[in-house]
């Protein structure tokens, strides 16, 4: 008889799943995915360059475009200082393939490669990200756009990916700030930056024609800030959040929140006139700043199109609300919060000694994150109904991988299906999903410094 060790066993059992996920294409060497250090020009010109953690020496990284129902293969190649992994963020992923250092994989060692080898079931925009140490590696700017095509194309005359992200630079050195896991970080709204880009630029101008119709996949990146963003010159419509179509369209009259890892896809009609600039605006509490600008060039034409259609919709288990099983989830913790103590490796433990190990927030009383019990363990297709209760006088932005949920309206009604819902504080969020996913799934907040200091938790399913 044979005897596997567990590392063995793995190699085997993934050789496997590469063989019947391979079935019927030819097998080409996947493309590499570099993560290494680069020298990259952030800050406006007169600035010197700063150096990002780049996945192909950009940030973002490399555009991965793929047909519904199609594959991804990436061979991720370490060629920077730490340990890391690639996660696909909002993909109905196979649990092997989900990219979670600790988790679901070993870190991938600097001079070491892990390969990738996915389908993606759903059409939208997604994202790809760092998923080892993420609050600073993904700070440091290892992320780029996964956009999964529709069957049929849309009608429109262009699309555009905007990926924003909110930098912390020493305007000294134009380096990024040094100052991981500062506790006034993690204990309050999260690392929020100086910087504010679009696809790595600072005041990013495009050009547009009159009455042109543009498809726009608005991804945040950034560690901890919720974009109000606003539309000037360009009539929009929301269509998808999360790379989930919406059952109609949304009108954009207001201020649209982007919480962290959050997508928006909008299709918008340029209104502006030639040689006028229209742009998606940036709404601060005291000011208001050009996100991007868009300046309307010669060649549009006279006429409008008719308001978007819906998208077409992706093939998703319908929850039953009658049938699911009730989970509750607190989030206490944090400056001004009320937490006093938490357990911490199956002990209760002082907030002091807690502050002391770096952990700041509790769900449901713990903090062990990654290595703790899960939340919930779950039959495979399961109905669940999850209540997240925000005690916390900060913002958090929860987010559940491997499935999708819908947000649960105040009267009981399903809302839209999404992977990362926005908590204001004090507020209360119910959604509700199918588990039938199986694997270890994270359910944590993306403010990637609450994630570090103590929102994180999984929930297993059979
Ligand atoms: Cu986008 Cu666990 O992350
Ligand atoms: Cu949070």
């Amino acid at each position: 008889m044979i005897t596997l060790n567990r590392r063995q066993f793995l190699a085997t059992s993934s050789a496997f799943a590469g063989i019947s996920a391979s079935a019927g294409f030819a097998n080409t060497p996947p493309t590499n995915l570099i993560a290494q250090e680069s020298d990259v020009q952030l800050l406006p010109g007169d600035y010197g360059k700063t150096s990002l953690w780049c996945f192909d020496g950009s940030s973002p990284g490399p555009e991965i475009r793929v047909a519904q129902g199609g594959r991804v293969q990436r061979r991720l190649v370490n060629r920077f200082s730490q340990g890391t992994s690639t996660h696909w963020h909002g993909i109905r992923i196979d649990n092997a393939m989900d990219g979670v250092s600790g988790l679901t994989q070993d870190a991938v060692q600097p001079g070491d490669a892990f390969d990738y080898d996915f389908i993606v079931p759903d059409a939208g925009t997604y994202w790809y990200h760092a998923h080892n140490r993420s609050l600073e590696q993904v700070a440091r700017g290892l992320y780029g756009a996964l956009i999964v095509e529709e069957a049929e194309a849309l009608d429109i005359d262009r699309e555009e990916i905007l990926i924003l992200d909110d930098w912390r630079i020493n305007p000294e050195t134009a380096q990024i700030q040094n100052d991981f896991g500062a506790p006034r970080d993690l204990s309050h709204a999260g690392r929020l930056g100086n910087l504010i880009t679009t696809n790595g630029t600072f005041n990013l101008a495009l050009s547009a024609r009159r009455n042109e119709r543009l498809r726009l996949r608005l991804v945040n990146a950034s560690n901890a800030r919720n974009f109000q963003l606003s539309l000037d010159g360009l009539d929009g419509w929301m269509v998808a959040l999360d790379g989930m179509p919406l059952t109609a369209p949304i009108k954009v009259t207001d201020t649209m929140t982007l919480a962290p890892a959050q997508r928006i896809d909008l299709i918008v009609d340029v209104t502006a006139n030639v040689g006028e600039t229209a742009h998606i605006v940036q709404v601060g509490r005291e000011e208001t700043f050009s996100q991007v600008a868009f300046e309307v060039e010669e060649g549009g034409t006279v006429n409008r199109r008719d308001a978007p259609a819906a998208l077409p919709p992706n093939d998703h288990a319908m929850v039953d609300l009658q049938d699911a099983t009730t989970l509750s989830l607190s989030m206490e913790g944090g400056a001004m919060g009320r937490l006093s103590s938490a357990s911490l490796g199956g002990e209760i433990k002082p907030m002091g000694e807690l502050v002391q190990a770096g952990y700041f927030w509790s769900f449901n009383g713990k903090v062990d994150g990654i290595d703790g019990e899960p939340f919930a363990r779950l039959d495979r297709g399961q109905n669940v109904r999850l209540k997240m209760v925000n005690d916390t006088v900060f913002p958090h932005a929860m987010h559940l991988h491997g499935m999708h949920f819908h947000e649960v309206a105040e009267d009981g009604t399903l809302g839209p299906l999404r992977d990362t819902t926005l908590l204001e504080r004090g507020e209360t969020r119910e959604v509700a999903f199918v588990a039938d996913n199986p694997g270890q799934w994270l359910l944590h907040c993306h403010m990637l410094s609450h994630a570090a200091s103590g929102m994180m938790t999984k929930i297993v399913v059979g």
